[in-house]
């Protein structure tokens, strides 16, 4: 907790650039292991809600670790720190007004509970990518499973890193059983709600 800080009240509120672009604002929490389909889900869905005048932003692990979070590791520490700054400059976009779409890895339970409780309940909604290890193995589009099997990579997820999974997550989507444009449907179904104005 900082101490001496006393934040300013700013005249224009989240309610207020919601009502600009006619849309709420939250947060899409894309979780799963590295290979299941995270960013290529959310990329299609990101694709679909331009489409529909929504304004989205899309943090994807891969990306923000080579800028924002390039300091940090997968330690379960890092991990943790990677989680928490996600969780912060979430919780700025959707006070911003938009809908955001995070894809991380994200396998400790308290990192997600910790997302969830800074972005606030009404805001968070968590999509299990529910890949079999063993599919996201073969598909190892950038060969970081077979290197950490040869204990090439440390602390890899799956491998020598565990992955908690989710017990209540909106929705649980296998991209073994459902493909990407029947994935972003079952997601825009469950956002309806939240992209009302209220
Ligand atoms: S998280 O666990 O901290 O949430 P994040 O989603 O940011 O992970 O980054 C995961 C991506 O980093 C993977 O998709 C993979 O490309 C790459 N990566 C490199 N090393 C590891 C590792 N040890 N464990 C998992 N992913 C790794």
């Amino acid at each position: 907790m900082q101490k001496n800080i006393i934040p300013n009240q700013f005249s224009v509120s989240k309610n207020q650039r919601s009502q600009l672009n006619n849309h709420g604002s939250f947060l899409i929490w894309f979780t799963g292991l590295s290979g299941s389909g995270k960013s290529t889900i959310a990329n299609a869905l990101e694709k679909e809600l331009h489409k529909m005048n929504i304004r989205t932003y899309l943090l994807d692990g891969d990306n923000v670790r080579k800028g924002l979070n390039s300091d940090l590791s997968f330690s379960p520490a890092d991990r943790r720190e990677n989680i928490r700054r996600i969780a912060e400059v979430s919780s700025l976009m959707i006070d911003g007004g938009l809908v955001v779409l995070s894809a991380f890895i994200s396998p400790y339970k308290n990192d997600r509970e910790f997302v969830k409780n800074t972005v606030k309940d009404e805001n968070f909604i968590q999509i299990y990518v529910d890949t079999p290890l063993a599919v996201c193995k073969t598909r190892d589009p950038k060969g970081f499973y077979i290197k950490a099997e040869k204990g090439l990579i440390k602390n890899f997820t799956g491998i020598s890193a565990p992955y908690e999974t989710p017990e209540n997550p909106d929705l649980k989507i296998d991209t073994t059983t459902t493909g990407i444009s029947e994935a972003v449907k079952l997601i825009i179904q469950k956002i309806k709600p939240k992209l009302e104005l209220i």
